[in-house]
């Protein structure tokens, strides 16, 4: 009968229970902040005098002792203490005696954990802006030297239109800017601190809520105790803010693929981030953008376990909420890996710019720069010059050739009204260059993109 909650019981748990109930084994994690979190509210309750200076400093002594033991791997966990708030308490009344036992005044586990796990997520959603802000760096820096590389730009995946390889990054530059705003604005909404709630109703104690936020490093306290102890709002958000940024992740993944496949080749990968087959000699396998693609499974997974776990919770702390952290440690470890393993593979990949050149000269990518110089120059209505241009590419077909490279005696047959000067239309670099509306290819617009993010990614460096 050692549990600290034990008083009213005759008899003591079963081992079963034990195994069932306990989050030990993972909560052990939030060690750090479950300390300081200890050690700011003995600091308030010492304000407010309901600790003695002699109580609060040997209670700072004693966690001091415990986070060292842990850190040294000399602490003792145990699934009989069910979770680290009651390990780590246990160890501090053993080492200093009375004065640990007055710690949990005017404090439940629940609003203990809801601020350490908090604390946790807060903390990892800086650590995921910091690794995204590296990763557009490394793919600015890519993007910086092909504003002029052309490469097929697709729909269906079919070619369409001419762009240039510095533009098709911009796309993914822009959605990890969506994702870092995502992660900043999570931050600001949860910065806030659940401590002093207890168990679900406030205290009669005389607290003082503002300050163990501060101390804590919050930027506000939560309005309302009930809400707050069964809030996982904070988690979720994360959860979703780092599957959207892996489902980015995983798009771009999926092209590092196809563009390192012998169909594409327009990038290889360097040594150092691909793997070998085990049977096929010849083999330089893309397994990096293959698990970024596979993660992005996992982290959906743990979005959707909690988002189930927290339907129809009547409130307020049900245990079923010691189920939100495994998921979350998990996918945040992902995304920190993942983040980091995509930088190194885009700053060492080669670009074959010669392969996505040839690529260009392949599905008449400039078919729709014919039909708009009919529109332009020869006044011919959209709908038509559509149906002309269609008979130039089955032309080019029939030749066996590009659009781009068509004698200008064929489109003068197919229609009198097209003079010489289509020609510089039907150009592949002219094309992408054509397309300089705002946001559009060509290099001068994708050149204020390029510098639109430099600007970004720079005004998180301080710089
Ligand atoms: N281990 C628990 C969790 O992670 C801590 C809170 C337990 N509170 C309680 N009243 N049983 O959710």
């Amino acid at each position: 009968m050692d549990k600290m909650w034990s008083g009213r019981f005759s008899k003591g748990a079963a081992k079963l229970l034990d195994e069932f109930n306990a989050s030990i084994m993972f909560d052990r994690k939030l060690y750090a902040e479950d300390i300081e979190g200890s050690i700011a509210h003995a600091t308030m309750l010492q304000k407010q005098g309901i600790l003695t200076k002699e109580e609060l400093e040997s209670i700072k002594k004693g966690l001091k002792q415990v986070k060292e033991e842990i850190e040294s791997g000399k602490f003792e966990w145990k699934i009989s203490d069910e979770d680290l708030h009651m390990a780590i308490e246990k160890r501090l009344t053993q080492l200093i005696g009375d004065a640990g036992k007055k710690l949990h005044t005017a404090r439940s586990r629940n609003d203990q954990v809801a601020t350490d796990f908090r604390r946790y997520v807060l903390k990892a959603n800086k650590n995921i802006i910091d690794g995204i802000y590296e990763l557009m760096d490394a793919v600015l820096q890519v993007a910086q030297k092909h504003t002029t590389t052309l490469l097929p730009g697709m729909t269906h995946l079919q070619h369409a239109q001419p762009i240039n390889f510095a533009y098709h990054l911009g796309a993914y530059l822009a959605m990890f800017k969506r994702d870092v705003e995502r992660f900043e604005s999570s931050f600001e909404r949860n910065n806030v601190s659940p401590l002093g709630c207890a168990a679900l109703a406030g205290t009669p104690h005389d607290i003082d809520r503002e300050e163990t936020a501060k101390l804590l490093g919050f930027s506000s306290v939560s309005i309302n105790c009930l809400d707050t102890v069964s809030d996982r709002d904070f988690a979720l958000e994360i959860l979703f803010n780092i599957s959207t940024m892996m489902m980015h992740i995983s798009r771009l993944a999926e092209e590092l693929i196809l563009w390192s496949s012998y169909e594409f080749k327009f990038i290889e990968l360097s040594d150092e981030y691909s793997t070998g087959s085990s049977i096929m000699p010849q083999k330089k396998n893309p397994d990096v953008p293959e698990l970024l693609r596979g993660k992005t499974g996992r982290v959906y997974g743990a979005l959707v376990g909690l988002l189930t776990v927290m339907k129809g919770l009547p409130l307020a702390y049900n245990k079923d909420t010691q189920e939100d952290k495994e998921g979350v440690f998990d996918a945040v470890e992902t995304a920190y890996i993942s983040l980091e393993i995509l930088k190194e593979t885009i700053a060492t990949m080669r670009v074959n710019e010669e392969n996505m050149l040839k690529a260009c000269k392949k599905g008449h990518l400039s078919a729709t720069d014919l039909a708009d110089y009919l529109v332009e120059k020869c006044g011919i209505p959209f709908r038509e010059a559509h149906f002309i241009t269609g008979e130039a590419v089955a032309k080019a077909e029939e030749l066996g050739i590009d659009l781009s490279d068509i004698d200008y005696k064929y489109l003068k047959e197919i229609d009198s009204r097209i003079g010489e000067d289509v020609l510089p239309y039907l150009s592949i670099e002219n094309s992408m260059n054509a397309r300089c509306s705002q946001g559009g290819t060509s290099t001068k617009t994708t050149q204020e993109q390029l510098a639109y993010f430099k600007r970004f990614i720079e005004t998180k460096k301080g710089v």
